[in-house]
């Protein structure tokens, strides 16, 4: 199955359910919305899952493009991205909990293939404000798919405040050998789908209240199960980004690790620019900022004659992302050689304070992190 067949597979078990096809939203948030960039499916159906008839119905799918800057630490493993595109689904106070389940589970095997013995899943154990999801426990058993409880793995929130709940996540084995351990003792058991139960509201005091209806919502990430649908080891290993490593690697000569983050970064500033963000210090310009000036850190360290002006127009078209990538380019390469030429003075010798760094950055532009690589 290459990516369209998996969105063609997802988008019609739902439809064949009832469920009607929303448009994806824009990644960029209205401005009345505290979030810099739509984070999961579900964002943008926070007044749906509050209560606001939806003008579409009460069983809704999509597949969403999103943008999660709290992962960014971990892009170059094998499974995380920064914008990917999200598959989902949900009850908006029509069906229950382990509807959804039972029909994830369907899909999963008989839409995808997917044999139960390399699934395994988890549910909410309880805490001190919520008891244990014991309904999506008794659903699983029945299903015969094992199943492990957890405590704060399970909780889903998409901030500190607003609609949330207990959810089910589902693993699936990547070993090479039969499966082991579980969800939280090996890592090889991958996430791949999230049955969120949208029932609760967290309120500004951390108290929580029922919400008016009780919502299933459920996500999940489109290049993750390609890998896995492929037999990738890796999301870049996919259909998906097939031109950005075939290009890359041999544009540039580098690790495996290096390569990965060098095609997430790039992939993610080329869509973000194209929706009209620009690089600057503030907000969603300073997301694409880190991403380009983290990429040239890389590419300069092995060699300071790269350039993304070296990258073909199958990657970044011909119009304006490739200039706007060039501008960012020298204007690092300008802050750099500026660095290099205020930390060779005798005074910045020596182990620096914060005192040093905060005169660096603001009478030269330097900023901390950047000073620190310059003296590494
Ligand atoms: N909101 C959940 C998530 O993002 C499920 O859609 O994982």
């Amino acid at each position: 199955m290459n990516t369209d067949d998996v969105v063609r597979t997802f988008l019609d078990f739902y439809r064949e359910r009832g469920h009607e096809l929303i448009t994806g939203s824009s990644l960029l948030p209205p401005p009345s919305d505290p979030v810099l960039f739509t984070t999961s499916g579900m964002h943008p159906l926070t007044p749906y899952l509050q209560g606001r008839p939806h003008p579409q119905g009460r069983r809704l799918v999509n597949v969403q493009r999103c943008l999660r800057t709290t992962d960014l630490d971990e892009i170059g493993d094998l499974t995380h991205l920064t914008v990917f595109d999200m598959l989902g689904s949900w009850s908006l106070g029509d069906y229950g909990h382990p509807q959804s389940l039972r029909w994830g589970y369907e899909l999963l095997r008989d839409g995808f293939g997917i044999p139960r013995e390399k699934v395994y899943v988890t549910v909410f154990g309880g805490d001190e404000q919520v008891g244990p999801d014991l309904e999506s426990l008794d659903t699983w058993r029945e299903l015969g798919v094992p199943v492990e409880s957890t405590r704060d793995e399970n909780w889903w929130s998409n901030g500190p405040v607003g609609p949330c709940g207990p959810d089910s996540e589902i693993f699936y084995w990547t070993g090479d050998g039969p499966p082991e351990g579980r969800p939280t003792t090996d890592s090889r058991w991958v996430e791949i789908w999230n049955h969120v139960h949208m029932r609760l509201e967290r309120g500004e005091d951390g108290g929580l209240d029922p919400l008016r209806q009780v919502n299933v919502d459920t996500g999940m990430g489109l290049e993750r199960l390609v890998s896995v649908l492929q037999w990738r080891r890796s999301v870049f290993e996919t259909d998906v980004f097939e031109p950005w490593t075939r290009v890359l690697s041999t544009l540039w000569e580098l690790d495996e690790r290096s390569l990965r983050i060098v095609c997430d970064h790039l992939r993610s500033s080329v869509v973000v620019i194209g929706e009209g963000v620009w690089p600057s210090n503030t907000g969603r310009g300073y997301v694409v900022r880190r991403l380009i000036r983290r990429v040239l850190t890389i590419l300069w360290r092995g060699d300071e004659s790269r350039s993304l002006g070296d990258l073909p127009g199958e990657l970044v078209g011909s119009g304006s992302v490739r200039g706007v990538l060039l501008e960012e380019e020298g204007r690092f390469g300008r802050l750099l050689e500026r660095g290099r030429g205020v930390l060779s003075r005798p005074e910045f010798r020596g182990v620096l304070g914060d005192e040093e760094y905060r005169y660096l950055h603001d009478t030269y532009g330097l900023p901390r992190e950047l000073v620190v690589g310059l003296l590494r």
